[in-house]
């Protein structure tokens, strides 16, 4: 559902955001080198047009930033959120052209760049939310299949149960690795791991080596339940690799916020110390 969602606010009043972002910045170019022509070098933020320019991104910066404000304000009138989210993205797009155009193409290592590095670093993240909105839903759903998250931790408990079961005739050295699958095994963890889809150190994982290194068994029994006991540890990979995988792409629909909201505040700081310093130095 959340997909359909998205792509209205791509398609909202047939694009007619990305119709008034295209036409800012075929104005802004337009003008911008009517104006160049006419000077020995491009103009600069500090030109009639770089002012205009700069003024322009920094009141758009600061609209695309209250966002945030306005998504938490449930309103359903003529300014819906579906037309908020949709000029944010088109008008969020076009800074990329308006900014550039206010620099005149003069980057530095200075406060200046830094603020124009973090607009491009908001920018770059917002549409990677836009590419995981896009695509991620479907991958969750195909990666699934018919399988549930609630039939996913259901198989996991059943399959430990199985071992707990089987691990009976098994001696203590047995049944210390059946009992540490069980109890040490850890679906999700932090956000990060959940991120980065790194398992390495899965108790499950950890278990399967150390039985499959166990010397072989003098009593039939034992070496039965060992096999069997082998067969249940594989199935809980299987089954946690796709439950952890499943994580890994809900994480990744989050995580391009934890890059846009706290650049959104840095590239405000900065912003301010450019706009102060210019007028200092003025
Ligand atoms: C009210 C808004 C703004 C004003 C009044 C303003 C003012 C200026 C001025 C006067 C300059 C010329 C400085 C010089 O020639 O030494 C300049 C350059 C520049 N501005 Fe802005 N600016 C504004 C917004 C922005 C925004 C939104 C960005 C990008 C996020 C930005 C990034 C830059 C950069 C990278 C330069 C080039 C610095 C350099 O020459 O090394 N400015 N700005
Ligand atoms: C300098 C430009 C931008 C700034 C300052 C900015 C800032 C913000 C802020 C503050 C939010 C609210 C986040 C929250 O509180 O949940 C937001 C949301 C969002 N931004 Fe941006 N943004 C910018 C550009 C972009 C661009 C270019 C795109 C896409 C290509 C984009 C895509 C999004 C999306 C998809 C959301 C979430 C909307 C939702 O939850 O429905 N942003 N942005």
């Amino acid at each position: 559902m959340r997909q359909r969602t998205h792509e209205g606010f791509l398609r909202h009043k047939h694009f007619r955001f990305a119709q008034i972002a295209t036409a800012l910045c075929v104005a802004a170019v337009g003008v911008y080198f009517f104006t160049a022509a006419r000077m020995s070098e491009p103009p600069s933020g500090g030109s009639w047009i770089g002012y205009v320019l700069g003024t322009m991104s920094a009141g758009l910066i600061v609209w695309l930033s209250c966002l945030g404000i306005r998504k938490r304000v449930i309103t359903a009138g003529h300014y819906s959120l579906k037309a908020w989210v949709s000029a944010h993205v088109y008008l969020g797009l076009s800074l990329i052209v308006l900014a550039t155009l206010h620099t005149g193409f003069q980057f530095g290592w200075n406060v200046h760049t830094l603020a124009y590095g973090l607009m491009m670093l908001v920018i770059a993240s917002g549409a990677m939310g836009i590419w995981a909105y896009a695509t991620l839903p479907q991958r969750l759903h195909g990666n699934r299949g018919e399988t549930t998250r609630k039939q996913m931790l259901e198989g996991i408990e059943s399959l430990d149960r199985q071992m707990h079961d089987v691990a009976q005739p098994l001696d203590r050295a047995g049944a210390e690795i059946a009992r540490f699958s069980i109890d040490k095994t850890e679906l999700g963890g932090g956000f990060w791991k959940r991120l980065t889809n790194s398992y390495g150190d899965c108790a499950n994982k950890r278990a399967l080596a150390r039985l499959r290194a166990l010397p072989h068994s003098a009593s039939a029994k034992q070496a039965e339940a060992i096999t069997k006991l082998e067969s249940l540890m594989q199935q809980k990979a299987e089954v946690l690799g796709l439950a952890r995988r499943q994580m890994q792409i809900t994480a990744l629909l989050e995580g391009w916020l934890f890059v846009h909201i706290p650049a959104t505040f840095a590239l405000l700081a900065a912003l301010t110390a450019h706009i102060v310093s210019v007028f200092a130095y003025w």
